[in-house]
């Protein structure tokens, strides 16, 4: 887990992004104060108390303008169309290249999250210790937003028992376990410190005491609960090494540890859209990386083959939901 100094996040694990936490009160004043942005002014009472505004100088009407400009497209992430000679020349310049891979959680994503549950308090708090156990890492947890939808599948498995393929200090577990139908979660991890922090906020929580925790390699672990010969696993969040995945997906539809309409979930499918740039005809034209982006892109290629191997594979049905990363729900069909 450790990341060499002054270089670039590890991504074979995997990569998430941190969604902005608010509590419930500051989410409904959001929401409230996007309303508020859109109503009509109010009209003005029988007592005619509202006066006409002072008339404002030209020039600060101009600069109110611009900024008011500025900061919707700031919202949007984008730059304010040139105005006057300015346009002309733009109009005359090539259109600059397209970003090929969106880098933050976009507005809409933040949207999304604002107009769904919130994140629970010990969840919140579970990102706290990961920023500061593991500030280079902390990105690898699951976002608010892809958290809500692991609690609300698991619970529309109708319970049961769920696995998950790299815990990491645990959030996607808790999340899978708080339903109070689900009866058990099996999570491992290959990493003793971040499966330690797991293990302490595990402790901390009802669902918590629903959890499994096995360190080692994950394959191991699926030997392993192969051989106990337990239930069968109503959904599997895969989210560990981004290159055994074909293999975990492959171990599990062959073996026994799946029930027969089991949902099999594959995170960060899309890995930061770099996936993009292993299609044929980019890959063809591509120009020498650099070390850490030749890193990346080599993942995004495995993740590629691993998107065009489920996608043909005749024993599921899969669709990739570009929520963050990607993910991708499996079904098997028969
Ligand atoms: C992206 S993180 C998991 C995040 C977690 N699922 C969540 O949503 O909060 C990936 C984790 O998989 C673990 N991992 C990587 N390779 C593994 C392997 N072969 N077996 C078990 N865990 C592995 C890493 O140590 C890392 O903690």
């Amino acid at each position: 887990m450790a990341s060499p100094p002054s270089s670039p996040p590890p991504a074979s694990s995997g990569e998430k992004r941190g969604a902005p936490r608010m509590s419930k009160a500051e989410r409904k004043r959001a929401r409230k104060a996007g309303r508020e942005a859109k109503a009509p002014p109010p009209p003005a009472d029988d007592a005619g108390a509202a006066a006409p505004p002072a008339a404002e100088p030209a020039e600060k009407k101009k600069k109110k303008k611009k900024n008011k400009a500025m900061s919707r497209h700031a919202a949007y992430g984008d730059k304010p169309a040139p105005e006057g000679a300015d346009a002309a020349a733009a109009a005359a310049a090539p259109p600059p290249p397209a970003p090929s891979a969106p880098s933050a959680p976009s507005s809409l994503e933040q949207y999304a999250s604002l107009h769904s549950s919130p994140e629970p308090p010990l969840l919140s708090s579970l990102r706290s210790a990961t920023a500061a156990a593991f500030p280079h890492a902390q990105h690898m947890l699951s976002g608010s937003l892809q958290g809500r939808l692991l609690r609300a599948l698991a619970g529309l498995k109708g319970g049961g028992r769920a696995l998950e393929i790299g815990t990491f200090t645990g959030y996607a577990s808790l999340c899978l376990a708080e339903d109070r139908r689900v009866r058990e979660v099996v999570t491992c991890e290959i990493d003793g410190e971040a499966a330690g922090v797991a293990r302490e906020h595990f402790g901390r929580a009802e669902a918590g005491k629903k959890i499994r925790l096995e360190v080692g390699p994950a394959m191991d672990t699926l030997r392993k609960l192969e051989a106990e010969g337990g239930e069968p696993f109503d959904i599997v969040f895969i989210d560990a090494d981004k290159r055994g995945y074909r293999g975990y997906v492959e171990a599990l539809l062959s073996g026994s540890l799946l029930a027969p309409d089991a949902l099999l979930l594959a995170d960060n499918v899309l890995f930061k859209g770099l996936v993009l740039n292993s299609l044929p005809a980019a890959k063809a034209g591509r120009k020498k990386l650099s070390y850490w982006a030749a890193r990346h892109q080599d993942i995004a290629d495995d993740l590629h083959g691993f998107n065009e191997w489920v996608n043909e594979d005749p024993r599921v049905e899969a669709t990739l939901v570009p929520l963050r990363d990607g993910i991708t729900i499996i079904r098997r069909v028969s």
